[in-house]
């Protein structure tokens, strides 16, 4: 059996089959509509999210199966102090698969140790979140046509930003990858992606603190939400939270067919004028998020495709 809490646990080989997969459902949808019939999902959120959780269970019902679970920490008995351990224990004679989001790094893999069915992390702190990296990856496959020879731009808050580190350590696969990090001091990648991923492969990477500048060079730009929830003091937040707000202005020094990415939500980071530009992506990167997570969930329940 196997469970998703980092991108790497998935080999080129899987990703290929994900998204391949995905692509073909993207194409029909209704020649799925069927393949988890009598299948369910439970989603253990100890976290807010909208995106992720509903896409998720979006997913499993267009594919015919049902969905089980909870949105908050307050409403499940990790409330009254139960182990995310013991919860996985029993949900596991509940559902056939699950997503989990935890605020601490490391619980849905905790979760996976005692679970007797797939666990997919769902998101972990500012640790990883595979599957926004699958929905990224996918996207730029279908908007893009390749994954390699990309140069991508990091903006915001790269250093608590788990959808960055998740897609990072997955594009540091491709040929030709190259990163441009763009944040304030505070906000850069933590030191053992810099050391142990990027300058440990020789992936061509740089840091600057000025969007415009290197705007002209990025094929995408990958914006991020400062991480509010995950500072230890209001002042900083409020201090670095509008450290880069891409408007207009900043988009004509893009090129034609660079496009703009965010796993949302969006705070104030993109000005909303830019949601007109068609290069502005976002929107239809969460419309195929669906696609990835249906495509996952039948690799890891082994529902042949074939169906
Ligand atoms: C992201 C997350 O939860 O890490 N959202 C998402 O899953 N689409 C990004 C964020 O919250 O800023």
């Amino acid at each position: 059996m196997k469970h998703v809490i980092s991108p790497l646990d998935l080999s080129m080989e899987e990703l290929d089959r994900v998204l391949s997969l995905a692509e073909r459902i993207f194409k029909n949808p209704e020649k799925y509509s069927e393949c988890c019939h009598g299948k369910k999902l439970a989603t253990l959120f100890y976290e807010p999210s909208t995106r992720t959780r509903l896409s998720f269970e979006a997913a499993m019902l267009n594919l015919g199966g049902s969905v089980l679970g909870f949105s908050s920490a307050d409403s499940s008995s990790a409330a009254k102090g139960e182990s995310v351990s013991d919860t996985i224990r029993v949900v596991s004679s509940y559902a056939d698969i699950c997503a989990m989001r935890h605020p601490k790094e490391g619980a849905p893999f905790v979760a996976s140790l005692h679970s007797s069915i797939p666990v997919i992390n769902a998101g972990d702190g500012g640790h990883n979140h595979p599957t926004q990296t699958l929905t990224d990856l996918f996207t730029l496959k279908i908007l893009k046509g390749h994954l390699d020879h990309l140069t991508i731009g990091f903006c915001g808050d790269l250093k608590f930003g788990r959808t960055v580190h998740s897609l990072i350590n997955a594009m540091v696969r491709y040929p030709g990858s190259r990163f441009i990090l763009i944040s304030p001091d505070e906000l850069r990648i933590p030191t053992y992606l810099r050391e142990e991923v990027l300058s440990a492969n020789n992936i061509p990477y740089c840091e600057v603190k000025v969007l415009e500048e290197v705007m002209p060079k990025l094929d995408i730009l990958y914006m991020t939400r400062v991480q509010k929830e995950r500072f230890f003091n209001e002042e900083d937040y409020i201090r670095l939270k509008d450290s880069f707000i891409l408007d207009a202005a900043k988009m004509k020094y893009a090129r034609e067919d660079m496009l703009v990415l965010h796993p949302l939500p969006r705070v104030n980071e993109i000005a909303a004028e830019v949601d007109d530009d068609p290069r502005a992506v976002y929107f239809t990167q969460a419309k195929l998020g669906v696609y990835v997570r249906m495509a996952l969930i039948m690799i890891l329940l082994n529902i042949s495709a074939e169906l």
